[in-house]
């Protein structure tokens, strides 16, 4: 099956508050970037790579992968207003004859290739997609505003991460239509009454939002 990656980069980073995009701040010596783009690339299972990059940023991101001699980075699209049309711009650019589309948030830099053959494994046993999820450590509370409204029942949830797998037709109908409010994929395969099975997440697939995250990641590096 030729699979594709579509790394979603175009993000602002607001939270980190870096004077450049998040995809482009520093983890140890390199961008962000870096870090999934090689990991992407050196996979076994990746044929070709789309980078959704930020307005601006997308000559810079050629120039990483060529620096990095990640070839199967094949174009750096700008991204959208929200991580969804992001989505939406860089799935423009796999071609039809894809079978399987994966979403990885350059956010979260420690992919390992183990993780994007569980989220694979099952597409080939009929599932419409696949997503990473882990179990909640904390006590969770539905609250409006200050006040607690009930306590959920947090064995039957799962904190959802990246990379997400879709067969790539899915992925493709599920991007029509209003796609602004998603904060994944897998919500808006969902509601087209797509299957979608959890596999296990990994812990070190953080994602990177404040300067503290990034400490954090560098850590692990
Ligand atoms: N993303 C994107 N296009 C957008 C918004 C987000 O490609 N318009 C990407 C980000 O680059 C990131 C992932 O989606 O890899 C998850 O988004 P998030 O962590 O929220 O990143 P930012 O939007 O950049 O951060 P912030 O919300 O703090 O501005
Ligand atoms: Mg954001």
């Amino acid at each position: 099956m030729s699979v594709w990656a579509v790394l979603v980069a175009a993000g602002r980073g607001e939270r980190l508050g870096s004077d450049r995009p998040k995809a482009f701040a520093r983890l140890g010596d390199r961008p962000l970037l870096a870090e999934s783009v090689e990991r992407l690339d050196a996979s076994e299972w990746v044929d070709s790579i789309v980078v959704a990059a930020p307005k601006g940023w997308e000559e810079p991101v050629i120039l990483l992968a060529e620096e990095l001699g990640c070839s199967k980075v094949t174009e750096a699209v700008t991204g959208g207003a929200s991580r969804s049309e992001s989505v939406r711009a860089g799935v423009a650019e796999v071609p039809e004859d894809a079978l399987v589309i994966l979403v990885h948030d350059a956010a979260r830099p420690l992919l390992v290739e183990d993780m994007i053959e569980r989220v694979l494994a099952p597409l080939s046993e009929g599932w419409d997609g696949a997503v990473p999820g882990l179990p909640l450590a904390d006590t969770v509370k539905r609250v409006e505003g200050d006040t607690v409204v009930e306590t959920v029942d947090r064995s039957s949830l799962v904190a959802v991460q990246t990379p997400q797998a879709f067969g790539a037709e899915t992925l493709r109908a599920a991007l029509e239509g209003d796609i602004a409010p998603a904060s994944d994929c897998s919500s808006l395969v969902e509601a087209r009454g797509g299957r979608v099975k959890v596999v296990p997440g990994d812990p070190r697939l953080l994602k990177v939002t404040t300067e503290a995250d990034l400490e954090r990641v560098a850590a692990l590096l």
